[in-house]
């Protein structure tokens, strides 16, 4: 294996903590779909063991949720045969990198990670040491597959600098260019997709009002009405981008449309600038609704046959393993380790 030359590979994950937001799909697994192709390897992968970070899962509902984002990957366009796709407590590699992580990462790195404080809060005493751990089990996810790229939304950019600064000081401590220096991929107009109730605070699955997002398995009626009870001010569309400087609400509207729409703010601004919401807001949810709800009657459909999703994170798996070995192995003897 070269140390010096890395393929063109990119790797991300999802936590299957149940329910997957517009801001999921459209931060994430969208672009997850927008890079396969010829230029990546493709590596996707349900973090089950990110899942059990943050509060006690119910197994079973653990194992539902697996299924479920396997399919709303496939749902939304991710291709098995494209792309390795796999549940990462099957690739034991990730947790056995991490380790060696813990030990390269320093306690002043980690205690500056803002989601460890924001999730923790007051609470910190009473967390798990794996909620505190979980960034340099994050860097092996990637690290384990030499990924040289990471498509995440913008909440993520923390931890994909710490990746790069485990990787550095890897590389520096043993003398090797083994680990790349990975590239965060946030890019397009919807990185961090807002609360439809209030355009300061992020979309999310945990947020106590299920108004405030949309969920990739709501039914058209459950996304228009959604999107027509979105908070909004009471001024038309500005007619130029920068018209939307302190309106959260409108900006996140505008950036919704111009990622399902695969069109920029710029343009949505040009072509509907000036229009009230009363016009907006029903295009909008149109869109919305001609996009995501192809999806949700997918992935019914699927869920319908566990086996059949079982199979294809089998072998997804199996196919990760391939990559994960050799790279686990030559970790192991450049730290040192007899017998790798
Ligand atoms: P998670 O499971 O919280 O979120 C999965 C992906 O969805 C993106 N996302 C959003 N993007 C835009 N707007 C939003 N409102 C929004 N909410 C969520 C997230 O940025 C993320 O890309 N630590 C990761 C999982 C992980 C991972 C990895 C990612 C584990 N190992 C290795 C990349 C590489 C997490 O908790 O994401």
């Amino acid at each position: 294996m070269s140390e010096t030359q890395f393929t063109p590979r990119v790797f991300s994950g999802i936590q299957p903590s149940g329910g997957l937001t517009l801001g999921n799909y459209l931060g994430a697994i969208k672009r997850f779909v927008d890079m396969q192709g010829a230029e990546f390897e493709t590596i996707y992968c349900m973090v089950d063991l990110h899942a059990i970070t943050a509060k006690f899962i119910d197994p079973a509902t653990l194992v539902r949720n697996t299924r479920e984002l396997c399919a709303g990957f496939i749902a939304a366009g991710i291709d098995p045969q494209q792309s390795i796709l796999f549940n990462q407590s099957q690739v034991p590699e990730h947790a056995q990198l991490a380790w060696i992580f813990n030990c390269v990462a320093r306690m002043g790195w980690m205690q500056r990670m803002t989601q460890f404080k924001d999730k923790a809060g007051k609470n910190a005493q009473n967390e798990s040491l794996g909620l505190f751990a979980y960034p340099a089990l994050m860097a092996a996810d990637i690290l384990i597959y030499h990924a040289t790229h990471v498509p995440v939304g913008e909440d993520q950019r923390q931890h994909l600098e710490l990746t790069r600064d485990i990787a550095a000081k890897f590389n520096h401590d043993y003398g090797v260019e083994f680990f790349p220096i990975t590239e965060p991929v946030i890019e397009g107009a919807a990185t961090r997709v807002m609360s439809l109730r209030d355009g300061t605070k992020k979309m999310s699955k945990s947020d106590a009002s299920d108004m405030s997002r949309i969920n990739m398995t709501d039914d058209a009626d459950a996304i228009a009405t959604k999107i027509r009870k979105a908070r909004t001010d009471p001024e038309p569309l500005p007619s130029e981008l920068d018209g939307l400087d302190d309106r959260p609400e409108a900006r996140n509207l505008v950036n919704i449309f111009a990622a399902l729409a695969d069109s920029s703010p710029e343009a949505v601004i040009s072509e509907h600038g000036g229009q009230q919401f009363s016009a907006f807001k029903p295009v909008l949810a149109d869109l919305a609704v001609a996009k995501l709800s192809p999806m949700s009657g997918e992935m019914s459909r699927l869920m319908a046959d566990p086996a059949e999703i079982d199979r294809i994170l089998a072998h997804g798996a199996e196919q990760a393993r391939e990559l994960t070995a050799p790279i686990l192995k030559r970790t192991y003897e450049i730290v040192g380790m007899v017998g790798a």
